[in-house]
């Protein structure tokens, strides 16, 4: 190495990055826990918690371990949580209809959260996956074998307005049906619920990555069989500019906040959905996203901890305004240790 060799800059952007406290100065984007939101599995009865074997640290609740989990997570700073029933295969059904029964499992979990932790903003999705034998997110036309877009919507709607009465923060479509939002709106504002919000999921790909979260719901398969295909009414992975449309009608429609899901490998879309609307944005790290991190760590292949904030960032880094992550406990966590 010659120590007399100088490069004659005038620019040395490493001077920024020299120490902690200068990188602390140039520092773009962060990661705090109000922008998360937990997403938690709960069942029904007052048993153990479930483990979930393909989302390790991730437990099926009961509703009361849900009020505890809530309280820790209300410690750390996580004070939104999106809720997703796991139901016994008997109150699954071909027209999914228990998901208008007055005292099903996630609103009884709503009432109980709303009475106990009335500040933990509490999201439940609208989609009948968990409730149908087929594991579709709507009701299916016998005659074609699609699903039947505008009865599932008027179902959606009645969803809503239940989850609204037990007291829900947010109702978040995760169907991809055509004019739900709309629907879901008009139904609210009928009902008196003018305050309840819509979390869209807008720009929702048909992804390969939410396969363990279909574990954790018992929809991986169509009636036990095949497994499940969602082209239909998901995304096409390869459509940018049909992502961009959906993204238009929901704001049009009256969502008050749209999403992006997956995250990590639609950042792009992410960006661009930050460019063109001015209204609060969600990424969901989904289920796949966190099994494929965690399954590296456990293996010893990658650096749990490191990966995960980086995973973080990178959303965040994108334009995502909030983040649904199986990691935000842990994150939380990490920052108070
Ligand atoms: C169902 C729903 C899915 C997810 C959230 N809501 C799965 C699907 O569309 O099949 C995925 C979440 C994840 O993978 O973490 N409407």
């Amino acid at each position: 190495m010659s120590n007399s060799f100088r490069l004659d800059l005038t620019r040395r952007p490493r001077r920024m990055r020299r120490t902690d406290a200068l990188r602390g100065l140039a520092n773009e984007t962060s990661v705090l826990p109000k922008h998360l939101i937990q997403p938690v599995f709960v069942i029904d009865g007052d048993g153990a918690a479930e483990p979930i074997a393909s989302m390790p640290g991730i437990e099926r609740l009961t509703i009361s371990l849900l009020i505890e989990e809530c309280r820790e997570l209300l410690k750390l700073g996580i004070s939104a949580v999106a809720l997703f029933p796991k139901l016994d295969a008997n109150c699954k059904s071909d027209d999914g209809r228990e998901a208008t029964n007055p005292g099903t499992l996630v609103l009884r979990a709503i009432r109980a959260m709303k009475s106990e932790i009335p500040e933990m903003a509490v999201i439940t999705d609208l989609a009948l996956d968990p409730y149908t034998t087929h594991g579709h997110d709507g009701l299916l036309d016998l005659s074609t074998g699609d699903l039947a877009n505008d009865a599932t919507v008027e179902v959606l709607a009645e969803m809503a307005v239940l989850a609204a009465e037990a007291g829900v923060d947010l109702v978040a479509p995760s169907d991809m049906m055509d004019g739900r939002v709309g629907a879901i709106r008009a139904e609210l504002d009928a009902s008196g619920y003018e305050l309840t919000g819509i979390m869209a999921y807008s720009a929702k790909f048909a992804s390969a990555f939410y396969g363990p979260f279909r574990d954790a719901v018992g929809s991986s398969t169509s009636a036990g069989t095949k497994s499940l295909d969602k082209r239909t009414y998901q995304l096409n992975p390869a459509n940018r500019r049909e992502a961009l449309m959906e993204i238009a009608l929901d704001e049009e429609e009256g969502a008050d906040i749209l999403m992006v899901k997956p995250a990590g490998p639609y950042l792009d879309i992410i960006r661009e959905v930050r460019e063109e609307t001015e209204l609060p944005l969600a990424a969901y790290q989904v289920s796949g996203e966190y099994a494929q991190i965690m399954a590296a760590a456990q293996n010893g292949w990658l650096d749990l901890e490191k990966c995960r904030d980086e995973s973080l960032l990178a959303i965040r880094r994108a334009g995502a305004d909030m983040i649904l992550t199986y990691f935000a406990k842990e994150y939380a966590k990490s920052l108070v240790e």
